[in-house]
């Protein structure tokens, strides 16, 4: 290897030889020791010994650090059994949502990493239920948990500082840093299994989808990243908010006639139908059959494919999984959801009267006054939000008063969408993915997620994907059967 450019001036010489900046090269003897008592994914209590090394900053020049900066923890003793966790797989564990900072700078222990929001508003583990740091370190993983960069820091300045790309650009520097410290950090850095959910479901995805891209490599260079691969072994994301700039248009097609579940109101049906049929046009341009021999996915079948694919599984599952009492409970309370004694099964229409409804306006991602968090996430500089659409642009209502997205917009929607990776066939992907989704979330398209894993599946990749009936956003109802999964797949 070669030292990343900026390097110190006296990097550490490592056994193979190569060059790591002495910034960046791990200390093996720097870590506390804790003993918790956690709850393993089949929620069984397990005491846990484990090395926790403290936030260490990923790159030499960083912007942030109190952002930029990784927890890693590494089981030694489960139950009092020593593990050797030297070689196991790494659990690259993002905590992002809402496209918010993430910090892991006040960690003293595994799965404290914490979301920043709006007013100093912190919320531990993203708000999920599903502490999956603790999961994989209980089932005697490696964990890393990243900081990372998100939309609303701004510097003294005035400037957006954690605007897109930011956050993937961070994610990767992270990847980076374990990858230039093969041998020296604990677990196999070639086998890294990412994860995420929602906002950091996507960002898990695209981690995945553009392993080794140098599309990145300016943004890195300038950070100070290590000079080593970035491509992970594994992908794992929950409910990804991703494609952002075709967010608006799926959203239409999918939840467009749906009411509002806070008023109950429908949106303007013309600008819902103009996007639906845009939507049209997008997906026959991408050109993806579904799984499992389907065929080509296209606005008027994906309803279809939708429901056999995901939707009447999911609620097969979740039927199948009932008492026969709590069974015929929910039958009779859900007349529209049919049981043939094997098998679930409604209409389109009636799942989309089932679900609840949507729960953002139209469109719901490039809002024409820009007052999203992906308007905010899409600012630059000093200004704080913009549009990153055309069809947002053209109905824009702040005044802009240009007919053109800004020169960067385009190209940094390619670094924030995992489908650009995964449509260029991405040679440096994961080939492994496990993508999972609740029927009841409306923050995106049923699309979205669906996309992502036919395209992968396309392409021959390895996807595990399933939805999880009547289940809300940011949901994982399977963490055992993931960390079955990752055994597999590493074994
Ligand atoms: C998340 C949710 C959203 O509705 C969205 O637009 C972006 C991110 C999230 O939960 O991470």
């Amino acid at each position: 290897g070669v030292a990343a450019p900026g390097a110190a001036a006296s990097p550490a010489v490592r056994a193979g030889g190569d060059r790591l900046p002495q910034a960046l090269t791990f200390d093996q003897d720097i870590y506390t020791v804790r003993t918790d008592t956690l709850t393993d994914a089949n929620g069984e209590s397990v005491q846990v010994t484990y090395r926790f090394y403290a936030p260490i900053t990923y790159v030499t020049r960083p912007v942030d650090a109190t952002h930029q900066s990784l927890v890693i923890s590494v089981p030694v003793a489960i139950d009092g059994k020593k593990v050797d966790a030297s070689r196991a797989p790494i659990v690259f564990a993002n905590w992002v949502g809402g496209y918010f900072p993430v910090s892991v700078a006040a960690a003293t222990g595994v799965g404290e990493g914490v979301m920043e929001m709006p007013g100093g508003q912190v919320l531990v583990n993203n708000g999920n239920d599903t502490n999956l740091p603790k999961l994989a370190l209980a089932a005697g993983y490696v964990v890393v948990e990243p900081g990372a960069r998100g939309r609303t820091l701004v510097d003294d300045g005035g400037v957006h500082y954690g605007t897109a790309p930011a956050v993937i650009v961070d994610l990767k520097a992270a990847v980076r840093y374990l990858r230039a410290n093969k041998g020296r950090v604990p677990g196999d850095t070639d086998r890294i299994i990412s994860t995420g959910t929602s906002a950091g479901g996507a960002m898990s995805a695209l981690l995945g989808a553009s392993g080794g891209s140098h599309l990145y490599d300016t943004h890195l260079t300038e950070l100070g990243a290590a000079d080593a691969g970035d491509g992970v072994f594994a992908t794992a994301a929950w409910c990804p908010i991703a494609d952002l700039e075709h967010a608006d248009m799926a959203y239409e097609w999918c939840w467009g006639t749906t009411k509002l579940a806070r008023t109950g109101a429908l949106v303007d049906q013309t600008l819902s139908k103009e996007l639906s049929a845009l939507f049209a046009d997008y997906q026959a341009s991408l050109r993806i059959d579904g799984l499992h021999g389907y065929g080509r996915l296209t606005a008027r079948n994906y309803d279809d494919y939708l429901l056999k694919t995901y939707l009447w599984p999911a609620a097969t599952t979740y039927l199948a999984g009932l008492s026969a009492t709590a069974r015929a409970t929910y039958l009779a309370a859900n007349p529209t959801i049919r049981w043939d004694g094997k098998q679930a099964s409604f209409t389109w229409d009636e799942y989309l009267a089932h679900m609840g409804g949507r729960n953002k306006g139209v469109p719901s991602f490039d809002a024409f006054d820009a007052s999203t968090g992906e308007n905010n996430l899409f600012g630059n500089g000093t200004v704080s939000a913009r549009h990153f659409t055309q069809y947002g642009l053209d109905h824009d209502t702040t005044g802009l008063g240009t007919k053109h997205l800004d020169k960067d917009i385009p190209g940094t929607l390619d670094l924030m969408n995992p489908m650009h990776f995964i449509q260029q066939r991405n040679a440096g992907r994961s080939r492994y993915w496990w993508i999972r989704l609740g029927t009841s979330d409306p923050h995106t398209s049923l699309t979205i997620s669906s996309n992502i894993a036919a395209s992968l599946g396309q392409l021959g990749d390895s996807v595990n994907t399933a939805m999880y009936w009547d289940a809300g956003h940011a949901t994982n109802r399977d963490p055992a059967a993931f960390l079955s999964w990752i055994a597999g797949i590493t074994g």
